[in-house]
């Protein structure tokens, strides 16, 4: 019996290394979407936690506007086993993960969990350093549908390399996950990861503010502004199957209305992974309407996979464009600023022109039906010069339909 487990292993290291140097195809085609534990409840996870919210997304709407993945973050772990297979934290997970993805799946949704190349994990839980190819398979056979793979305690090994031992291993185990790299952009992984992983972090961690940075003695927070600038230069590299990640969502963690209607509009721009972190069982109602905007999800999940870019920027202005499959176009206009501003763009004089996408907005003679993804409200054609005011830290988010 116990040569069984080994010499499985042994199967999948050989094919893994040889036979399998590839991601998971055909995953991931539009940005992830779905929810993670670690925003809102650090290393406060267990079953009920994850079951109830679980629940949450599959009646609360956000599983019909497309959120599809609860992933469990850091410090589920318990101990391996004297075989070195990972076991949960039987306190947290007393039915254990197996059980746990079969709930999960049983409502049409997917299982997503987290763990590290290091010997420890960022909680201090055990990391997969050495034990890729087992913790795939431990994976794999508990259902496992998304792997998050972070980068505390590997400061001696080469992100390349490292995180290419966990694709063999996931692509050896045989089941199709998802695989989000998360080395915070220490490595520039918008260089090198497209064949690696799904996704790839591409800055330090997210905290719940608009307009600034939080400061620990060894690394810092960034807040949604100071993340955003950090991917004006990186769009070329996303696309299907392939997408820079701004780290998750913090709609509905503590920010005004305003300021969370802005971030989930950029992210939604940015083609970023729309990976919810805040408490789905308990939103309130600007959350809901924000998190489930079916306009706005539609640009982040437009089938084309351009990210938007920077086509003004004024007195903290920016106009963000994005090009949209079958001829449409995004237009996210953002303010900055802490008070109003008030715009006016006369489409005809403006010449938009992408050479990433080689498309061009032709404005002076394509006329496109204005649609306010936030007020759900037709807003004329762009025949009209557009007028309008912006609050403060928060956006103007228009479709452009051809
Ligand atoms: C790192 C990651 C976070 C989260 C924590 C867990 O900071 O960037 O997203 O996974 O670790 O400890």
């Amino acid at each position: 019996m116990k040569k069984l487990p080994l010499l499985l292993l042994a199967l999948a290291t050989f094919s893994g290394g040889i036979l399998h140097a590839q991601k998971f195809e055909g995953l991931a085609l539009t940005p992830p979407m779905g929810w993670n534990s670690w925003n809102k409840f650090q290393c406060d996870v267990n079953e009920d936690l994850i079951r109830q919210t679980a629940d949450a997304m599959a009646t609360n709407g956000m599983k019909d506007a497309g959120y599809q993945y609860v992933n469990i973050d850091d410090c589920w772990h318990g101990v391996r086993d004297v075989q070195g297979f990972i076991h949960p934290d039987t306190n947290r997970f007393p039915s254990g993960i197996k059980a746990l993805a079969d709930y999960v799946h049983s409502k049409g949704l997917k299982l997503g969990i987290y763990s590290d190349v290091g010997n420890q994990t960022c909680g201090g839980r055990p990391g997969s350093r050495g034990h890729e190819y087992q913790d795939a398979l431990t994976y794999a056979s508990w259902g496992i549908d998304y792997l998050k793979f972070d980068w505390c305690n590997g400061e001696d090994l080469k992100a390349q390399g490292a995180y290419a031992t966990m694709r063999d291993a996931l692509h050896a185990a045989g089941r199709p996950m998802v695989f989000s790299m998360c080395e915070w952009g220490q490595n520039k992984p918008w260089l090198w990861a497209s064949n690696t992983s799904h996704l790839w972090r591409t800055t330090t961690d997210i905290y719940p503010c608009f307009d600034g940075t939080l400061d620990h003695t060894n690394w810092q927070q960034w807040g949604v502004l100071r993340i955003l600038d950090a991917q004006k230069p990186l769009r070329a590299a996303a696309g299907p199957g392939h997408w820079n990640d701004p780290d998750m969502l913090e709609v509905g963690n503590g920010m005004s209305v305003n300021e969370d209607r802005a971030h989930f509009s950029l992210w939604c721009m940015l083609a970023a992974p729309l990976i919810s972190g805040n408490d789905l069982r308990h939103m309130s109602p600007e959350t809901t309407a924000i998190l489930e905007n079916k306009g706005a999800i539609a640009i982040n999940q437009d089938s084309l996979g351009i990210e938007a870019f920077v086509y003004s920027a004024t007195n903290g202005v920016e106009i963000w464009f994005k090009p949209l499959a079958g001829g449409d176009w995004a237009m996210c206009v953002l303010n900055r600023n802490k008070d109003a501003q008030k715009i006016s763009f006369d489409w005809k004089n403006e010449n938009v022109t992408d050479s990433f996408s080689s498309r061009d907005t032709a404005f002076a003679t394509t006329t496109y039906a204005v649609q306010d993804l936030w007020t759900e409200k037709d807003a004329g054609t762009t025949q009209e010069p557009l007028t309008a005011e912006i609050p403060g830290h928060d956006v103007l988010l228009l479709r452009l339909k051809k």
